[in-house]
């Protein structure tokens, strides 16, 4: 024991040391480590209080509440790094003093370039930079100044002041040196926690910046996020459901819906699409995309709601004026088509008349049978002309396509014959019928005739033909019966064959051309799930061909 004493008593004071100095060392080492116990605690409940919201200058004025308890701090301040410049970032008290730009005798940058902390006396000259506070009239008499790195670079440095002098030992100094280490790491992740909330924000932003609802769902049809675009009917239903589903937030329901693309796009992993109507009547395009992790695997779906109310209104007017064009186009044909027949009625029925008046008896039967044969064609004129202009009404049903061909012909052929055009028609007797709107289909041929005449005329020729055809292919492992028009007319110059489809694009005088006939032909061959075909030589001709798929999915 007495041994260990001795032993204890050399290790601290020397050889030479009396028993009072022995427990006087003691002691001072005792509240030297007691000190840094609690500097220690001090750092730990510094970072512990700094939040990862925080600005620099609210780290610092938390650090400067409780730095006194473990070192004389009268003064603290953080510079930092901004290209060639060293600034005054944040200080405690806020209103100290004012730092233009340290110059490079600067202490900070001394510390900085030597990369090791460091205590100044703030001299007069190092002090030039510096406009002091007079609301603090006792000048700082020592200043501990420590780098802060980020990794292996230093990005500023960590000023500590105080009005007296010594007020900083190596221990001090040490202290700061952690202390800056650790508020290095606290700015460095507020930055990066401020880079990822930014980024968080940014995205919101987007998200909710987009007029159209977009609705994130999980694989499982909860709703994970939304952003708040839904319209007010919906909204209702939506603030109605008990449960996360998409099915209940959307529809109230249960289960998922029917024709709910969801699995589909689970299996394929690709965007799928839906048109849905709700109850007051607005339509909406939805379309779900896959959202796919690093390994591929389905996280999320998107759905997109598109209210296409609007838009679908339009096009539909946009089909009625072309309708109402290819109307006017038919009405000269079909007045001439009415004329022949009512001719032969009213001179017939006259001539019954005069018999009858003349005591001649009821004259013959077959005078009344012209009579009959007149009207009922009077009557089934008419009645293409009905179904024409009724086509929205018209059902899907099963249409035979050459039926369809002869009946349109009926209809225009005198227009076209008028412009000395021959028609020859080359329909396969063979062909099967298929699941059609017929009257849409006669608006095609329709506007296909009337381009093909428009075409013929533009030109001074002879031998004007068009031909109307109707064939059957193979392709693409499906069935398809192909209507085509050829005409031997202008043609089309190959820069403008992607415009021709384009509503309101025409090459036609003003009183015309609409410009509306292919677009409606290519928005009636897309809702039959079929295409349209164009081939064309400038100054030789083109063909225009409907196809349409024998057997719908
Ligand atoms: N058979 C054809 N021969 C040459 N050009 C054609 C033919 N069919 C269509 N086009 C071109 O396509 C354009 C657009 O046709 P369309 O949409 O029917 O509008 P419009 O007939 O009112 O001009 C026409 O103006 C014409 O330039
Ligand atoms: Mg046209």
């Amino acid at each position: 024991m007495v041994n260990d004493k001795e032993k204890l008593l050399e290790q601290l004071t020397g050889v030479d040391s009396s028993k009072l100095n022995y427990y006087v060392e003691l002691k001072k080492r005792t509240e030297e480590v007691l000190k840094q116990n609690s500097r220690l605690e001090i750092l730990h409940q510094l970072t512990h209080d700094i939040n990862i919201d925080m600005s620099i200058q609210d780290i610092l004025e938390r650090a400067f509440t409780k730095l006194p308890q473990a070192l004389p701090c009268d003064f603290l301040g953080l510079a930092t790094i901004r290209g060639e410049q060293l600034v005054l970032k944040a200080m405690m008290p806020r209103d100290f003093c004012q730092v233009d730009r340290f110059p490079h005798h600067a202490p900070s940058w001394q510390v900085i370039r030597a990369q090791k902390a460091g205590v100044f006396d703030p001299q007069p000259s190092y002090r030039s930079h510096l406009r002091h506070n007079p609301a603090y009239p006792e000048q700082l008499r020592e200043i501990a100044i420590a780098p802060m790195f980020e990794r292996s670079d230093v990005i500023g440095a960590l000023l500590v002041g105080s009005v007296m002098k010594p007020a900083y030992s190596e221990a001090e100094l040490s202290f700061v040196q952690h202390l800056a280490d650790q508020l290095a790491i606290s700015i460095q992740n507020a930055r990066l926690y401020k880079q990822v909330s930014r980024a968080k924000k940014e995205w919101e932003e987007t998200f909710k910046a987009v007029t159209d609802p977009i609705i994130l769902i999980d694989t499982d049809y909860n709703v994970l996020l939304h952003n708040d675009r839904l319209p007010p009917e919906l909204m209702e239903i939506w603030s109605r459901g008990l449960t996360d589903k998409c099915h209940d937030r959307l529809h109230g329901l249960k289960r998922p819906c029917r024709d709910c693309p969801v699995e589909e796009v689970k299996r394929t992993l690709q965007p799928a699409s839906l048109r849905t109507q709700t109850d007051s009547g607005l339509l909406f395009d939805l379309t779900y995309y896959p959202v796919l992790n690093e390994e591929s695997q389905l996280v999320a779906i998107t759905v997109f709601m598109k209210d296409v109310t609007q838009k679908t209104k339009l096009e539909a007017q946009l089909v009625h004026s072309a309708k109402l064009a290819a109307l006017g186009e038919m009405a000269a044909g079909v007045a001439h088509e009415l004329n022949s027949p009512m001719t032969v009625i009213i001179g017939t029925a006259q001539m019954l008349v005069r018999e009858i008046q003349g005591g001649k008896g009821l004259g013959n039967i077959e005078e009344l049978e012209d009579i009959f044969n007149c009207g009922v064609r009077c009557k089934r004129i008419i009645q293409n002309l009905l179904t024409f202009s009724r086509q929205d009404q018209a059902p899907v049903t099963d249409t035979d396509l050459n039926a369809e061909a002869r009946r349109v012909l009926s209809l225009i052929k005198y227009q076209i014959n008028r412009s000395q055009i021959r028609i020859l028609e080359h329909l396969d007797p063979d062909l099967p019928k298929l699941a059609a709107n017929g009257p849409q289909i006669q608006q095609v041929l329709t506007n296909f005739l009337v381009n093909a005449r428009d075409a013929l005329n533009s030109q001074e020729r002879d031998d004007k033909v068009i031909e109307v055809s109707t064939t059957q292919r193979v392709q693409e492992n499906k069935r398809w019966v192909v209507l085509s028009v050829r005409d031997n007319g202008c043609g089309i110059a190959q820069e403008n064959l992607s415009k021709i489809f384009t509503p309101f694009y025409t090459s036609k005088e003003a009183t015309k051309g609409t410009g509306l006939g292919l677009s409606v032909c290519l928005g009636i061959a897309e809702s039959h799930n079929g295409r349209i075909e164009v081939e064309s030589k400038l100054g030789q001709g083109s063909t225009f061909s409907l196809v349409l798929p024998l057997e719908n999915p």
